[in-house]
């Protein structure tokens, strides 16, 4: 029998990593689309075994005629787009190129599944910040958008497209509204990642502190590699549609250093308000965190908390690893990696 192919655009990043092991255990042909300067990055595929088993594609979403004449020469089974500049804190920045990228981007893929592969089926990687500001206390499928970022705003355009695509033309078309899922291969500007590694950093005694922004930033953090499996099961499905992807629990980013120092045996002690709070180690008295408004952002995501239920019945989805959990497992990471280091 004939391979089920599957082509993911953003393959050298965290979740696209996890979906190609994911989708290779699964034994599709698992092709991954990948930007002239993005070989370095392919450090996650090999980190998960993959790295062999994964055919590369030269693919730039920014580039209508090669996205068009991609999907239609594979004519791929399924199209997962994870292609994006997804640092939300350098989208105001780079507002043009993040809504080049995160809007017409999947603008072309779309029109290209449309005119050349209507049978492709296609996720859309959605995402929380599109409630940014948010007006409801728990945000479900139904909860209205309130994007607070151009990063949020150009997102909001492509859930739209997605959803308008799908129900224009009949497309098979999904779009996983993921909230924030993280994992030891999350990149470094993230604040959980910095925080796992430069901790780590700091009780090695390679680095004296850590600056952060918004301590009082609540996010529902997930384990990024259980959130693969629930866009593969959005494509599985008979009816496409859109998902809320969510632990349905929400910490702060202070809580989340706290849970990072548990496994390096430190207890952290708070002082001070706002931009004057500073974490010590309460053994040895030692600054370890401190707030720098350079992380601030000029329009700030206070909370998040996702309502997951329709991905829990329709899609028999559900999370499993618990936010202290995800910290230890990220700090355990970075410590072995670090000592490994030498
Ligand atoms: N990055 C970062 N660095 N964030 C910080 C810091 C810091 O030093 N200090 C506090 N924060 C706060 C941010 O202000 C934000 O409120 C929260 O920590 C989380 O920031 P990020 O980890 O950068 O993630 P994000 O929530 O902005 O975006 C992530 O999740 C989205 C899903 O809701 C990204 O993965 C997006 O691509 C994704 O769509």
């Amino acid at each position: 029998m004939k391979k089920r192919s599957a082509f993911i655009t953003g393959v050298s990043g965290q979740d696209g990593a996890y979906l190609a092991q994911l989708l290779v255990s699964k034994g599709y042909e698992v092709y991954g689309g990948l930007r002239r300067n993005s070989h370095d990055e392919l450090y996650r595929l090999r980190l998960l075994g993959v790295q062999d088993k994964v055919k590369l594609l030269n693919f730039e979403i920014t580039d209508q005629f090669g996205v068009t004449e991609l999907i239609s020469k594979y004519r791929f089974d399924e199209v997962y787009n994870l292609a994006a500049q997804s640092f939300v804190g350098a989208s105001w920045d780079l507002s043009v190129p993040t809504t080049n990228i995160n809007s017409m981007g999947v603008l072309y893929l779309l029109e290209a599944i449309k005119r050349f592969s209507p049978e492709t089926r296609f996720y859309q990687a959605s995402t929380s910040e599109m409630f940014g500001k948010i007006v409801a206390p728990i945000q479900s499928e139904t909860t209205p958008f309130y994007p607070r970022s151009p990063y949020g705003v150009a997102k909001l355009y492509s859930h739209w497209l997605t959803v308008n695509y799908r129900e224009s033309h009949g497309l098979r078309l999904s779009s996983g509204i993921l909230f924030n899922h993280e994992a030891p291969l999350r990149g470094v500007e993230f604040v959980t990642r910095k925080i796992s590694r430069q901790l780590c950093e700091v009780m090695n005694g390679t680095r004296d502190r850590i600056g952060l922004g918004n301590l009082d930033a609540k996010r529902d953090w997930g384990y990024a590699k259980e959130y693969v499996e629930a866009m593969w099961l959005m494509l599985q499905q008979d009816e496409f549609d859109d998902f809320v992807v969510a632990t349905g629990k929400t910490t702060t980013v202070r809580d989340f250093v706290e849970y990072a120092c548990e496994p390096l045996d430190v207890e952290i002690v708070w002082e001070g308000e706002g931009e004057n709070e500073k974490g010590y180690n309460r053994k040895t008295n030692k600054l370890i965190v401190e707030v720098n408004p350079e992380f601030f952002r000029p329009a700030e995501v206070d909370v998040l908390i996702g309502n997951n239920e329709k991905a829990r019945t329709k899609l028999g989805w559900q999370p499993k690893t618990e936010v202290k959990e995800l910290a230890r497992m990220m700090v355990e990471f970075d410590w072995a990696a670090i000592q490994k280091a030498g």
